[in-house]
């Protein structure tokens, strides 16, 4: 079966600039992204392409080919169903706020109404693709969906979870380690599941195609995930080590890392991890795991999180110690609301925790980050419900220049590991700031020693 027409419902950081990529490689499928937000599909539309929605290093230049082209975004979802043979859910799948498995459980609200409004919709057979992370045997639950609402139609569920990191999406997407495509064992789901090949072997070399059962899919999904995020664990609860032994946790890193059994990637200490997957995805595993009785899987688990939280609470913690106990009435300035460089997702950021932390202790704090919006960065505080929206805005201030967020303060952070903090002028933002200046790298990406040499008093990571 030949696939002419894709349509994506949800148009965010995974659906954009995966199906933007889809169709610039195939161009003879036309690919349209749906939304319900209009002000999104709006975006996407818009002409000034520095404005995308989503902020990716080259997903500009994938757009501007393909858009008006094959790749189309819009609102009218009905529309989009009817017309297309594949359709993926790229739908967000946040961790529940309310009832059973609040915290926990992630919430499937919007990908149950997708499987809902596809078998309204649909007028023919089609392929249902979830790109989404699902917590495991999600597929069983779109199908019977579709199965028990649809016209009588035919629908192939497949697993195809997406891998990309944000800041390199678009390389990511180019040039995957592996795609991910799980399906029926039956000769249906295998014919869906060729389909789904074939549009991947465009540019994806066939051995880096992987086909599996939808369940290994799905959990190995999470457990990438899970993985990843417990590297970063553990190299920040040796972090800790680091700084009672005099032991430096770059070097260390550096000297484990060497060990191809263990390898180089994903061992950078830092003030912790954020983004919309790891805590999520470790949560949702934890939550299966307990469903089904075992305590022990999800206790191990759990302990990534735990131990991600210690440390964005020690660096708050030392911030406080630092500045004499108290950070009553002082000017913070953080570096960086992202959670990580190159763009503007601000989800689950370490920055959100360390400045609530800092808030309750009444600091004042001016933050400065290169792709985020004020709005967004106070969206972020309200949505905590720590404090009041009116509080958020009278303790919090964000400026557009970085020198301007440094003067006189007491103390400046590094949430965020942009380059360009790098190449900034440190001996003017030193002149500009209370004495003794004092200087947290959470990222450990600054040159600490010549900073001191400037008079900074200087903390890092597991230093
Ligand atoms: C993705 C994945 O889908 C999620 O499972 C993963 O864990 C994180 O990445 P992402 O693209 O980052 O989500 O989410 P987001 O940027 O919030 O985009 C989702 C879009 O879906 C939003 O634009 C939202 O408006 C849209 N949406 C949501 C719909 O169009 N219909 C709905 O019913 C719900
Ligand atoms: C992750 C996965 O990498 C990706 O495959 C999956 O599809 C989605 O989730 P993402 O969350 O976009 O991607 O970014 P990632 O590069 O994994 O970073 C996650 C967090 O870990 C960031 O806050 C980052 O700063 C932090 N991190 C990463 C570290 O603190 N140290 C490291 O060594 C690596």
């Amino acid at each position: 079966m030949k696939v002419s027409k894709i349509c994506c419902i949800g148009a965010g950081y995974v659906g954009g600039p995966t199906m933007a990529v889809i169709a610039q490689k195939c161009p003879e499928i036309k690919v349209t992204v749906v939304d319900i937000n209009q002000a999104r599909i709006d975006a996407w539309n818009g002409e000034d392409l520095d404005k995308l929605p989503v902020y990716e290093p080259g997903l500009d230049k994938v757009v501007a080919e393909a858009r008006g082209r094959n790749l189309f975004f819009s609102t009218d979802v009905n529309k989009a169903i009817k017309e297309a043979e594949m359709i993926f859910i790229s739908v967000n799948t946040p961790t529940k706020t309310y009832g059973e498995g609040k915290g926990m459980a992630a919430d499937l609200k919007w990908v149950e109404l997708c499987a809902r409004q596809i078998a309204a919709a649909s007028e023919k057979d089609k392929i249902v693709v979830e790109k989404s992370t699902l917590p495991v045997r999600t597929a069983q639950a779109v199908k019977d969906i579709l199965d028990n609402t649809g016209n009588g139609l035919r629908f192939q569920i497949l697993s195809n979870p997406e891998f990309l990191a944000e800041g390199t999406a678009v390389e990511d997407l180019l040039d995957p380690d592996r795609v991910l495509i799980g399906g029926d064992t039956t000769p249906e789901g295998k014919e869906a599941i060729d389909a789904l090949v074939e549009i991947y072997a465009t540019w994806v070399p066939k051995e880096r195609i992987l086909t599996t059962n939808v369940w290994s899919s799905e959990l190995s999904k999470l457990t990438a995930n899970a993985f990843l995020a417990q590297r970063v664990s553990s190299i920040n609860a040796i972090s800790e080590l680091c700084e009672v032994t005099e032991a430096d946790v770059s070097e260390v890193a550096r000297a484990i890392g060497a060990d191809s059994r263990i390898g180089s990637k994903f061992l950078k200490a830092s003030v912790g991890f954020g983004g919309s997957c790891f805590q999520k995805d470790i949560l949702n595993m934890v939550y299966i795991s307990r469903s089904y009785g075992l305590h022990e899987v999800a206790d191990y688990w759990e302990q990534v999180i735990k131990m991600n939280d210690h440390q964005k609470a020690r660096f708050a913690k030392n911030i406080i110690k630092s500045l004499y106990n108290t950070v009553n009435g002082k000017k913070i300035t953080f570096l960086g609301w992202a959670f990580k460089k190159d763009t503007n997702d601000t989800r689950e950021s370490a920055a959100i925790y360390v400045a609530d932390h800092l808030l309750n202790e009444q600091a004042q704090i001016c933050v400065y980050d290169p792709k985020v919006s004020a709005e967004k960065i106070y969206a972020d505080l309200d949505y905590l419900n720590t404090r009041s929206p009116e509080e958020n805005r009278k303790y919090v201030k964000v400026v557009n220049d970085p020198y301007e967020a440094c003067m006189d303060s007491h103390a400046v952070a590094i949430l965020t590991e942009w380059d360009e903090f790098v190449s900034y002028d440190w001996e003017k933002i030193y002149n500009a700031m209370l004495q003794p200046a004092q200087l947290f790298d959470g990222r450990n990406i600054l040159p600490h020693q010549e900073l001191k040499k400037l008079g900074f008093r200087v903390s890092a990571i597991g230093k």
